[in-house]
Order: structure tokens, then sequence, then C-alpha cells
């Protein structure tokens, strides 16, 4: 057996190395490795694996397995993001910055589950490491939930915690706020640290399936992003739940990044009121609310989230550089992509871009990854750049490729669909290749037109402007 001895574990991605360093050798962060006490050997070792254990048995395929019950939590939005409601004995990660609203949205789910419905009789525990009882008790009665008969704590001790849920039997949900204010004093690591979390979290987890109660950690998000510490805690949970947005917005977009009974990146649309987070039910107006027609660098990308199509304006800005290198500032979508349509911009239709500093927007705090937004973003580019704004009534859709082609994207119907119930009257959009049929009959009153390279999105624009149209480079690309 190997001697007991101290270990550095990098408190970003939870790596271990046998000595202190600088630099942590997985993930490449600085200042993140911290001592932690080796862990005593236990369990059977190589030599017992040969002698003990039962033998395991496999099985087929085939054969049903009913789908889990739910325990709806009285939130349409956040019973979509969670494939249906919370599934009894499963463990759920809700990260986020601090204040946008974690603990809010569970005191509102917890206390709903706790009022009743179909699982009246059931309780919900709501353990606060982080707030006093009277903080909590504050919150709940501007939510309007004081009455809820929601069972409240303030307590991080996990050994007290565990000690009081091994005697539950009728828990539905349990909430832990949050997950880095938990310890254990068997180990010698503080709180938050990923020894801590993981240990931690472990415990509960074991707990949530010995016991059959649903389990919610809250976790911290760091300034890079990542929950705190634990990487390690995505993979030890059934779904991990992030909630985006930023506090100045008062808008809240939360969304499963893992899910092992539903949908991935499913979004869940929020506004925080003084009466909590409530729900929006049509996101795509609320995202095009605070839009200005005739503005140039605007478009209206019509997407999908998860499920969802949303409607979402995408907002560029020009301005001449100041000297040294131009600046690219993207908010709500990836910078590389952007360097990439505006090269393919100015090598394939002739626009010039590359002096100016570009700011790109996605309006409302929400995050897209898509790749289907090229177009709205080129059309957006394009508007900022030739002073002439988008037609405000067309939403724009399409993957750009290098070559300037147009490619298809996946749902086009419901997209359209979306644009067709918000009062939009045309469509810019991959063009159809040649097996697709027409265009459906619901769509009757949206016109289509649909390009098939960069040039034909450009050219409008260019015609408008009074500029001299620019020139179609030769397709290069073979198609598809
Ligand atoms: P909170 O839920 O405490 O955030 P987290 O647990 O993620 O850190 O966050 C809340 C923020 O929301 C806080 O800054 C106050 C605001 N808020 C409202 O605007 N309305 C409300 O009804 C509540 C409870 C909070
Ligand atoms: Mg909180």
């Amino acid at each position: 057996m190997a001697k007991d001895r101290n270990r550095f574990v990098c408190q970003a991605c939870g790596a271990v190395a046998p000595k202190w360093q600088g630099k942590c050798d997985a993930c490449g962060e600085w200042n993140t490795l911290q001592e932690e006490l080796a862990p005593a050997a236990r369990g059977p070792g190589p030599a017992a694996k040969a002698i003990g254990g039962r033998q395991i048995e496999f099985v087929g395929l085939e054969g049903s397995s009913p789908p889990p019950p739910r325990i709806p939590t009285g939130l349409p939005e956040l019973d979509r993001v969670l494939g249906g409601g919370l599934v009894p004995a499963s463990a759920v990660l809700v990260g986020g910055d601090p204040g946008i609203g974690k603990s809010t949205i569970l005191l509102q789910a917890a206390a709903r589950i706790a009022q009743g419905g179909p699982h009246a009789g059931r309780r919900a525990l709501y353990i606060s490491g982080e707030e006093a009882v009277a903080q909590v008790r504050l919150r709940a009665l501007r939510l309007g939930l004081e009455k809820a008969p929601l069972e409240l704590a303030a307590a991080s001790a996990l050994r007290d915690i565990v000690a009081s849920l091994e005697q539950e039997a009728d828990a539905a949900l349990v909430v832990i706020d949050s997950i880095q204010t938990m310890w254990l004093d068997a180990l010698d690591s503080a709180p938050g640290t990923v020894a801590q979390v993981r240990t931690c979290a472990a415990e509960l987890i074991r707990l949530a399936k010995s016991r059959g109660f649903a389990l919610v950690l809250v976790g911290h998000v760091t300034k890079e992003g990542t929950l705190a510490g634990p990487r390690v805690l995505e993979h030890m949970v059934d779904a991990t739940l992030y909630f985006e947005g930023d506090r100045g917005h008062q808008f809240r977009i939360l969304r499963a990044t893992k899910n092992r009974f539903g949908a991935t990146d499913e979004i869940g649309v929020f506004e925080m009121t003084e009466r909590g987070l409530v729900e929006v039910p049509n996101p795509s107006a609320l995202f095009l609310a605070e839009r200005r027609g005739n503005v140039s660098g605007s478009a209206v990308f019509a997407g999908i989230e998860g499920t969802r199509p949303v409607l979402v304006e995408i907002q560029a800005l020009l301005a001449p550089s100041t000297g040294g290198s131009p600046r690219r500032q993207v908010v709500g979508w990836d910078s590389g992509r952007l360097s990439m349509l505006m090269a393919v911009l100015e090598a394939r239709c002739g626009l010039t871009l590359g002096q100016n500093d570009v700011y790109l927007n996605i309006a409302g705090g929400l995050r897209i990854n898509e790749p289907a937004a090229d177009l709205a973003v080129a059309a957006a580019l394009v508007s900022a750049a030739t002073d002439r704004p988008t037609d405000p009534g067309t939403v724009y859709f399409g993957e750009v490729g290098l070559s300037g082609e147009i490619r298809q994207v996946a749902q086009a119907e419901s997209r359209l669909r979306e644009a067709q119930k918000l009062g939009f009257a045309a469509a810019v959009l991959p063009r159809r290749i040649a097996r697709g049929g027409r265009a459906p009959a619901a769509l009757d009153g949206l016109r289509l037109t649909e390009i098939g390279h960069m040039a034909d999105l450009v050219a409008p624009f260019a015609a408008k402007a009074g500029k001299k149209e620019p020139t179609r480079e030769r397709e290069t690309a073979k198609a598809g």
C-alpha cells in the first residue's frame, strides 16, 4: 500500500500533482495548486478484486423501462429546461454568477413543490450555507411565499446535514445553496476547495439516490466562467443548468448544458422582477421588444434554442479605429466566428471592414452558439458598413462557408413559422436543395429570398447605398 503523502490538487480542473508547481500541467492555469492530504487507501486493492465481488448480469438493449417520474416545479420554464420536471433520486447542478438569481429561483421552485400539487404530502427542504434563516425568510416574504410549508435550515456542516437527511423518508426535494459552502471536517482543506466540493457532492448525491429525493446543488461560477473548482462536479450530477444573462439586464436565461433525462441546450427565459423570477412565455417578443427599426447595423436572426425557435436582434457597430490594431468586441457570440465572417465579406464580397473597430452584440443577453446565425451577423455587418438599415420585417438565418457559400441549417420550417407568428413578412435563407419540396402552406404571406452566396446578401445593400456593386467572386467551393 502506498504511503499516505500529501498531494497537490489543481483547484480549477482537479488534476493531481505530486509536488507543488506554479502552473497546472493539465489545464495551464497559474497558482491553482493547493496542498491536500491524500485520501487513505480504501476499498479492495487489486489483489482483493480477484477473490471478492459478485457476478454482474448483462442484459440486452430491448426491454421496457418506464420513463422517470417527474416532480413539476410549478415553474413551466424551469420544467422545460429540466425536460419535464425534477426526477426523484437525481442530482441537478445549478450554476451561475453571484446575484444572477439562483437562490431566488430555487426558493420559488421549492416553495411551490412544498405547497403541494401532485406531490402533496412530500416535503421540500432548503439548506442554505450562505444566508441566515432570517435572510431567506425575508426573501420569501418579498416573493409572497412566506406561507409555503417549506422547511428551511442554515447549515454547512456536511456531517449534520447527512445525519438529518438520513432520517428523511418523504422529502421530494433537497436544495443545497451552495455546494461551495459545505464542508466535511474529516478533510483538511477549506470549504470550496476541490476536495471538499467533490467529497460533499458525492456524499449528498449518494444520499439522494438512496433516499429518493431530488437534489439540487447550487454552484458558483468563477470569473473565468467555469463552476468554481469543479469541472469535477459536472460529471457527478445528472443535469447541469447554467444561468446566463448579466445582472444589468432583467432577463435571465437558464440553459441545460447536460441532462441525462432530457434535451440539452434547452433554454428557459425569465425576467427578474420585484416579485422574483417571472417566466417569459414568448421570448422572441421579449428579445425584439427594444428593437428600433430603421437603424443600420441591426438584423433579426431566426434561431433555435433547444426545441424552441427564438428570434433575436443582432447588432453590429463599425467605428473608425484609432490606431493600433482594430478592436473586435463581441458579446453573446463567438469572436473567432466573427473574424471568419469578416474575412469572407472582404475576400468574397469586396467589402472593406478591416480598418474599423467592430462591435457585435446579441441583444437581450442571449448567447448564441448556432452557426445558423452567420447570415444574420453578416447582414448586420453589411448594414453597418453600408449605413443602410436591413428591412425591419425580414429575418435571416443560414450558415456561411469560407468560399462565401450559404449552407443549409436545420429546422428551417420552425424558424420561419416563428417569424410568421411574430408578424415578419420576409426571410432570407439558404437556397433549398433540390430534394426539398415547396414551402409549407402555413407560411403563406412570408416572402422567402433564398440565396446561395454571400454576394447575394451584399448586393441589395450596395445597390441601395449607391455604391458600386461588389463583384461576385467566382465560386470556388464545390457544393456541400
Ligand atoms: P440571488 O437569487 O440571491 O442570486 P444568487 O443566489 O444567484 O447569488 O439574487 C438575486 C438578485 O436579484 C439580487 O441582486 C436581488 C434581485 N432580486 C430581485 O430583483 N427581485 C426579487 O424578488 C429577489 C428575491 C431578488
Ligand atoms: Mg444565492
